[in-house]
């Protein structure tokens, strides 16, 4: 009967996260206990199907022996003391106990996290670290859209917010609305906000009204195309508005990782990536540090000049480097991948002693179509990536859970090998009778 406890105190959703934090800075008691956090996040049970599509919910869908389902579980019960006392319950459904819920709900692997509010379902797609768990039910429980009403608000939301989009200007007309629209589609992945001109005068620069801005890293960036806004037609508009959203929604230089790669490859551009290796502590080594700084020092001191085309990114874990470009040498290295393609370009310096300027060849090669791409989206890549996942997948499960893998496997291939053992030497008595047949008729 856990879940029926229920917060319903409505709160204006706007800008409470920011004040959340500010109460969890004083609130906090200094000792709070791991149990405590999973003691927030309530066990559900068959139960659940009764009332999912009351309010709002963050649901882990798990099963006891998955490793990776073990490894979100605290990360889980810090979520969900982040979110106590907002209107988001947090719960955890065990699908062993409960196949009924997980077949109901459609889950398809474990660990699934979904947020549900009413009759809708999403599925969480992202990394699984408490910061991005917190902002995308944050996220998804307020309408696409919130409205910002004080200019000190505005001040709270580039502390809080690494990248938001904001409206500025009237709620109404085809910018509004394309505007509206794009929140829709990537609420899952932005914060989107709107408010008018007086209020973002003071933190803004912008000429036209309307206006949208994305402001990232502390630094804001036009929607490019306000000012010719009344000579579009309104599919133009829409178009250039979600493109922009799109493409600009990644900080300068985010770090990719195996849950943000198709999201980055969805920007249609080049995608610039450093690649070196971090420990377990996620530290890297000096000289592989000064490669990655180079590749992000040219897209902050080059912004202009390579925005439009190319995403630059970098990788902390060669493996999911090596299932994209297949052939990868060792790090640190680089690669530039056509996101529409998926064909990849590396250069043929020696990435230690690879300088800005070189880089700055190497790209106008690849802008200039002048570079030999490699690989691409052919059949015979698609089998290699494939076989590749399988047996990073296969490692993986191995070093979550070496005595699991020997089972799933090992029956399996004991079953096979039983058949295919039965199999062939039926063959073999068939293939031998058929030849004293064809001896006897001939
Ligand atoms: C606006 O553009 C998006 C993406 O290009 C598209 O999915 C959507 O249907 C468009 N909406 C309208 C009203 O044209
Ligand atoms: C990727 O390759 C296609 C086909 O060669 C090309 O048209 C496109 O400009 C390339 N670049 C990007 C950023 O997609
Ligand atoms: C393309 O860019 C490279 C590097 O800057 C340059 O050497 C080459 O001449 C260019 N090719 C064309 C066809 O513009």
């Amino acid at each position: 009967m856990l879940w029926f406890y229920t917060n319903h105190a409505e709160r204006s959703t706007l800008l409470w996260k920011p004040l959340f934090m500010l109460l969890a800075i004083f609130a906090t008691p200094l000792t709070h206990a791991a149990n405590a956090e999973a003691a927030r996040v309530l066990d559900l049970s068959d139960r659940f199907l009764e009332v999912y599509n009351q309010g709002q919910w963050l649901v882990m869908f798990y099963a006891p022996w998955c490793g990776y389902c073990k490894r979100t579980e605290p990360i889980f019960g810090q979520v969900a003391q982040e979110l106590h006392g907002l209107s988001i319950r947090v719960g955890k459904v065990d699908c062993t106990r409960f196949p009924h819920v997980a077949r109901e709900m459609e889950v398809r692997a474990y660990p699934t996290i979904m947020f549900i509010k009413g009759s809708a379902k999403y599925i969480y797609k992202g990394d699984r670290v408490k910061e991005e768990l917190v902002d995308y039910a944050l996220r998804m429980s307020g309408p696409p859209v919130q409205l910002v009403t004080r200019a000190e608000s505005i001040d709270m939301l580039k502390g809080s917010h690494t990248i938001f989009f904001i409206f500025i200007g009237q709620q109404e007309g085809v910018m509004w609305e394309s505007y509206y629209a794009a929140a829709e589609n990537y609420q899952e992945h932005g914060f989107f906000y709107a408010t008018t001109p007086d209020l973002a005068t003071q933190h803004f620069e912008f000429e036209h009204l309307p206006a949208v801005v994305v402001y990232k890293e502390e630094q804001h960036h036009l929607y490019p195309f306000a000012h010719v806004a009344h000579e579009m037609d309104v599919s133009e508009i829409n178009d250039t508005i979600h493109h922009w959203v799109n493409v600009e929604r990644f900080v300068t230089f985010p770090k990719i990782t195996r849950f943000n790669m198709n999201q980055l490859m969805k920007t249609k551009k080049y995608l610039v990536v450093a690649v070196v290796e971090e420990d377990k502590l996620n530290q890297v080594a000096t000289h592989e540090l000064e490669f990655r700084d180079m590749v992000e020092g040219v897209i902050r001191k080059h912004r202009d000049r390579y925005h439009d085309k190319f995403q630059f990114a970098w990788i902390g874990d060669p493996s999911i480097a090596h299932s994209i470009v297949l052939d990868m040498p060792p790090t640190p290295h680089l690669f530039v991948i056509n996101s529409t393609t998926q064909e990849h370009y590396i250069p043929d310096d020696e990435p230690l002693k690879m300088t800005p300027q070189a880089l700055h060849v190497f790209l106008e090669s690849i802008h200039n179509e002048s570079a030999t791409p490699l690989g691409g989206d052919t059949l015979l890549v698609r089998v290699r990536r494939a076989i590749f996942e399988v047996r990073k997948g296969l490692s993986d499960m191995w070093k979550g859970n070496p005595v699991l893998t020997t089972v799933i496997l090992g029956l399996p291939c004991g079953f096979l090998s039983l058949i295919l053992y039965s199999a062939f030497c039926g063959d073999c008595f068939v293939a031998s009778d058929e030849d004293d047949d064809h001896e006897k008729t001939e």
